[in-house]
């Protein structure tokens, strides 16, 4: 994904803003570009292909004394990754860079184009720079200008902007990409889109919440609505790449809600949905999927399994890769085989892929990591884009892929005629609306807070739930198992009583996935038969139940993949807690590696 930096100072910019982007790579790009401007004059470098190549080409430019950056890495979404394509896009005398996808570009463009003005690039970036130029002419001064075409765009944006006409500033603008700005005693101050360029360069740092925008100089910083809120950034790497949080896991639970937004940029459009990484040839003659993963990616796939189904009409079955690799099993060629994997190393999920295609099936991965050694064994890969997780319990790897999958079986549904339009609209309108569920809610965190000290004894849980809640019950089950190493199982709800149900009594913990839009009924009665024999039961709904010991309420949706998103963050921040009271390593836990590359 695109990555942006910026800075104003006295030291050499370019180095500053190079080394910036150096530290954005692991979001993946394919071209760069940066503009220096200094005593009203702007230079600017680009270069397709790695930060190398663009070292290359600044290597004779230098700057002595104060000046102004932006930079970029771009991840191609609209056109392909050439040097015209990169970024910083320049007008008659402004340069912009810009994180995210603006969607009324096209709109925008052509009113532009009947104004007479060219344009160089195919990227729905141009646009800005010269709408800020057009509205320079008609407004007084030049923040209004910015403003007035920040108010124009529509989608997702973290935008930089300067010009020769305010030599000594930056014009800025955050909504749904991030966007960090920092500074330091020496005067200096920086932007960028995660906190690790800033680390040991900005002494302290404000997360730009969506909506913001102003402009910065070397003498203030001016935002329009809510003050920027500072607070310190850790010298120490370690300390300051959890950005204020405990772990890191919490850190990224709490990042979902960004790097949602990145997973559906360019993918989830207004009303459609686009991979430009297959198209319909890639699917010819496919009957039927297999998916076939480890661990939390396994749950990720179980779910798109309800939704294949449901949605895309194609039957789909579901395999541990561990499983799979020796049962000899019987594969065919109408089949897909997805293999899911965050870190797209795991042995046995590779080894699987490499049966698959030495049977001769298409092959497809769904992957977080670029260039991985599934990466580039698959036939097609599509990337998840939640940034390097570095908690051992998947969080945001897990959500991505969800996301993903949930996508892709639109996608299907589309290619396959197996959905009216009406309905893919509808679920086009939800999946928009996931970001906001993943949302930082910090009474949802106390009451996990508060519940966690009455969930630390007993001997055992069970975490319950139907349909793809069944998945998400075994994935709450995990990762309570993974960091709190109390035995927790998943189980789906209607099957308690075939077994499990023998073990129900007040120190069993029952934790109850019950959604209002799918099942909720039947869930309810499979939940009364356990407390009838005196299981403890901790209910996830937006409805009280009143045989629930405890509650976590969650808000009313109309979807059921809304309730998910939503149940996926309590279970996380719960297992979360219990392992913090318990005093876990909540980030390494005990016998567990964040890549399994041993069978
Ligand atoms: C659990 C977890 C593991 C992994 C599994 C597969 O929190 O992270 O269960 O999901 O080891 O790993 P990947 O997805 O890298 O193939």
């Amino acid at each position: 994904m695109c990555g942006i930096v910026g800075y104003i100072g006295e030291r050499d910019i370019k180095n500053r803003l190079i080394e910036g982007l150096r530290e954005l790579e692991y979001r993946g790009y394919d071209s760069a570009g940066i503009a220096v401007m200094q005593d009203g004059r702007i230079e600017s470098f680009k270069a397709v292909g790695k930060l190398l190549n663009l070292e290359e080409k600044t290597k004779n430019f230098s700057t002595d004394g104060h000046g102004v950056g932006i930079g970029h890495t771009r991840w191609a979404t609209h056109g392909k990754p050439t040097e015209l394509n990169a970024h910083p896009h320049m007008g008659e005398y402004s340069y912009v860079v810009h994180n995210g996808i603006i969607e009324n570009y096209r709109e925008i463009k052509g009113m532009l184009e009947k104004e007479g003005i060219t344009f160089l690039s195919q990227t729905d970036t141009e646009v800005i720079v010269h709408l800020f130029e057009k509205e320079a002419e008609r407004e007084d001064d030049l923040f209004s200008a910015f403003k007035a075409t920040i108010e124009l765009l529509d989608g997702a944006y973290a935008v930089l902007l300067v010009t020769k006409k305010a030599p000594d500033t930056i014009f800025f603008a955050r909504k749904g990409s991030p966007m960090i700005i920092g500074r330091n005693s020496r005067g200096e101050i920086f932007f960028a889109s995660s906190d690790a360029p800033l680390i040991g360069e900005a002494e302290e740092v404000s997360y730009m919440k969506d909506g913001t925008v102003g402009f910065v100089t070397s003498e203030t910083i001016h935002t329009e609505g809510d003050e920027l809120q500072f607070v310190p950034l850790a010298g120490d790497k370690m300390t300051a790449q959890k950005g204020g949080y405990r772990f890191f896991m919490e850190k990224e639970i709490y990042e979902q809600y960004d790097v949602m937004s990145d997973t559906m940029i360019g993918r989830v459009l207004d009303r459609d949905i686009h991979f430009e990484e297959i198209d319909e040839e890639f699917l010819k003659g496919i009957s039927r999927i297999k998916l076939c993963a480890c661990g939390t990616s396994y749950h990720a796939a179980l779910t798109s399994s309800y939704l294949f189904e449901r949605l895309s009409k194609i039957p789909v079955n579901v395999e541990i890769a561990s499983e799979f690799r020796y049962k000899e099993p019987l594969l065919t060629d109408d089949t897909l085989f997805i293999v899911i994997s965050q870190s797209g190393e795991t042995a046995d999920t590779l080894e699987a892929l490499k049966m698959a295609k030495e049977a001769g099936l298409k092959t497809l991965a769904i992957c977080n990591v670029d260039n991985s050694s599934i990466v580039r064994l698959a036939d097609a890969s599509i990337l998840t884009r939640a940034g390097i997780e570095k908690g051992v319990a998947s969080t945001k790897a897990f959500a991505t892929q969800v996301m993903v999958l949930w996508m892709l079986s639109l996608y299907f549904a589309k290619k396959r005629g197996s959905l009216s339009e009406e309905r893919i609209q509808e679920e086009i309108k939800y999946m928009n609306y996931v970001p906001k569920v993943l949302q930082k809610s910090l009474e949802v965190h106390e009451k996990c807070k508060r519940l966690s000290k009455r969930y630390l004894h007993g001997h055992g849980f069970f975490f319950i739930g139907r349909d793809i809640f069944f998945p998400l019950a075994l994935e709450g089950a995990l990762k309570l198992k993974e960091i709190s190493y109390l035995h927790a199982e998943g189980y789906p709800a209607g099957e308690m009583k075939h077994g499990p149900i023998a073990l129900a009594d007040a120190e069993l913990f029952t934790i109850a996935l019950m959604p209002k839009t799918l099942l909720y009924d039947k869930t309810k009665s499979n939940v009364e038969e356990l407390s009838a024999r005196d299981s403890t039961i901790l209910s996830i709904s937006p409805e009280m139940f009143d045989l629930a010991d405890d509650f976590i309420l969650t808000h009313p949706h109309n979807h059921p993949m809304l309730e998910f998103f939503e149940m996926m963050i309590v279970e996380q921040l719960l297992a979360m807690e219990i392992a913090i009271r318990l005093g876990n390593d909540v980030d390494m836990p005990r016998n567990l590696a964040k890549s399994v590359t041993v069978e």
